[in-house]
């Protein structure tokens, strides 16, 4: 790790920089989109020479070359090469819980021992999912996957990516405590035959336990004999996953080191294996894999992780830019922004670093987004006309997902490309309602297809990417404090114990709790 003071110098380098707008670096450097474009490749099966990947546009970003030569510079200062080596070497990465964060070894980025445990969990993850499919708890048609935040979020998206066509099982997604949501799953499943996936890394969670509870007095009431028998659990505790009374053999357990929303690859992602099949959920490990590979060994500039991090940092630090938006013209990305606004905000929303000491700048920015084309025709405007500055991400697929007449995914490019087209290039106008100022940053994710190794890749990116940034600023993207008073004081709620003040008091009695 680099010096305060190294990192400073190099903050003041990037301050001092002249700001050149996304025409003139264009005009300065006609090949910059081909500078600044890189692209991440994997296998399109396991062990064949054909490839598929993704390719990242950032020429549309004010990225500068002496911008990046002083990214660059600042990378070197905050030690990034060495932390990179501690997170996949295992090191202490999460400072203040003293943890490692293992989840690259989860898709084979991690030391060997790391790696063997994780390839003989999800071994016995694939053992049982088989099992299943074939009977072992009976038939099995539908499961309701139980968990909340990093045990949920990835699996949502996940199977809402992948599984449009053909789910083996029909998985529901429960997550809020609000019992709609778990009366809403029970209306799409038969008792007889659904099981119950529990997730959830500390087997503590209130709002998951709850409604685990909850799932198996519904299999009960329904007349299931065993309802216990058709509960899988999926934690980092299986110890009391045992004590809640799951059977040790339904129990995948997975690291203490792996966090919650960087779970997906983890015992967590049964659900996904059930509804996909595990050669599926393998491919997705695939293309996490290609990335971590391209985020290990590309340096600087090169490395688009990386790239990303600098394209973060400029807007958040020097251009304050409070929040960046992702739209995903994929239907099947349509998760994607609430995915990445955990992964995000809570690992990089921090306003202290590993060392305690104050930050020195804004550090994650709001992660927000939707669908296009959907989202051109509701919050497009702000982004081409309103006073806010909004890095862009953009992301679609070559290959289309549906099989409709070849114009409906022709239409969707074509508005994607434009959006970043429109947003940099600007139009002006005599009468200024009808004036776009341009100039506006944006970064295209092109997936060649958008199958379980692309949907893969898209999160190890983005893993590292904000693993990147929190190197950057010198923060530890691993922890998550933040959530725990809002539990404490709930908690309080319930008992009625301790002092609150006038508002929430009179909030509470008009709630009839307390
Ligand atoms: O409250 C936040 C959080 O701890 C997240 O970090 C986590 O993903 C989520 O709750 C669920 O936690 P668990 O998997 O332990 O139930």
């Amino acid at each position: 790790m680099g010096t305060i003071g190294d990192t400073a110098a190099a903050w003041a380098g990037l301050r001092g920089l002249p700001q050149a707008s996304l025409a003139e670096l264009f005009a300065a450097d006609p090949g910059r989109h081909e500078a600044l474009t890189r692209r991440i490749a994997w296998p399109v099966q396991p062990g064949s020479s054909a490839e598929a990947g993704m390719r990242i546009d950032f020429s549309k970003t004010h990225l500068s070359d002496a911008a990046l030569t002083a990214f660059e510079a600042l990378a070197e200062a905050a030690g990034f090469g060495a932390a990179r080596e501690n997170l996949f070497g295992g090191g202490i990465v999460n400072v203040t819980e003293g943890r490692a964060a293992t989840h690259g070894a989860l898709r084979g980025s991690g030391t060997g021992p790391q790696v063997e445990e994780a390839e003989a969990l999800l071994a016995r993850m694939g053992m049982l999912v088989e099992a299943i499919h074939e009977g072992a708890l009976g038939e099995i048609r539908h499961c309701i996957a139980i968990g909340i935040g990093g045990s949920a979020l990835g699996p949502a998206l996940a199977i809402d990516a992948l599984t449009r066509d053909l789910a083996l099982v029909d998985v529901h997604v429960v997550s809020n405590i609000d019992g709609l949501a778990l009366e809403q799953a029970f209306r799409g499943c038969d008792p007889e035959t659904t099981l119950i996936a529990v997730a959830s890394k500390t087997f503590t969670t209130i709002e998951t336990m709850t409604n685990a509870a909850s799932a198996l007095k519904w299999l009960a009431d329904n007349g299931v004999e065993d309802p216990g028998g058709r509960v899988v659990a999926l934690t980092a505790a299986p110890g009391k996953a045992v004590e809640w009374g799951v059977d040790e053999t339904r129990i995948l357990p997975f690291p203490e080191s792996v966090g919650g929303r960087y779970s997906l690859f983890s015992s967590i992602g049964f659900p996904v294996a059930l509804a996909t099949g595990m050669d599926e959920f393998r491919q997705m490990l695939a293309g996490a894999k290609a990335v971590d590979d391209h985020f290990r060994e590309a340096e600087g500039r090169a490395n688009a992780p990386l790239l990303a991090a600098f394209a973060d940092l400029y807007y958040t630090r020097l251009r304050g830019c409070q929040t960046r938006a992702v739209f995903a013209y994929d239907e099947r990305l349509a998760l994607l922004p609430d995915y990445l606004q955990q992964l995000e905000m809570e690992s990089n929303g921090k306003s202290v670093t590993v060392d305690g000491a104050p930050v020195d700048g804004a550090t994650a920015a709001i992660t927000w987004g939707g669908v296009g084309t959907d989202a051109q025709h509701a919050v497009f405007q702000l982004l081409h006309q309103g006073t806010h500055l909004i890095p862009v991400d953009f992301i679609a697929s070559i290959a289309p997902g549906d099989d409709l007449d070849p114009a409906h995914h022709r239409i969707l490019l074509m508005n994607c490309l434009a959006q970043g087209a429109a947003l940099m290039a600007g139009k002006p106008s005599d009468d200024p309602a009808r004036a776009y100022a341009g100039d506006r940053p944006s970064t295209t994710f092109l997936v060649d297809d958008c199958d379980a190794a692309a949907l893969g890749a898209l999160i190890a990116f983005h893993e590292q990417r904000t693993f990147a940034g929190a190197v950057l600023m010198g923060i530890n993207p691993f922890d998550q404090f933040g959530v725990e008073l809002g539990k404490a004081i709930a908690k309080q709620i319930e008992s009625g114990e301790g002092e609150f003040d006038p508002s929430t008091k009179a909030l509470m009695a008009a709630a009839g709790l307390g």
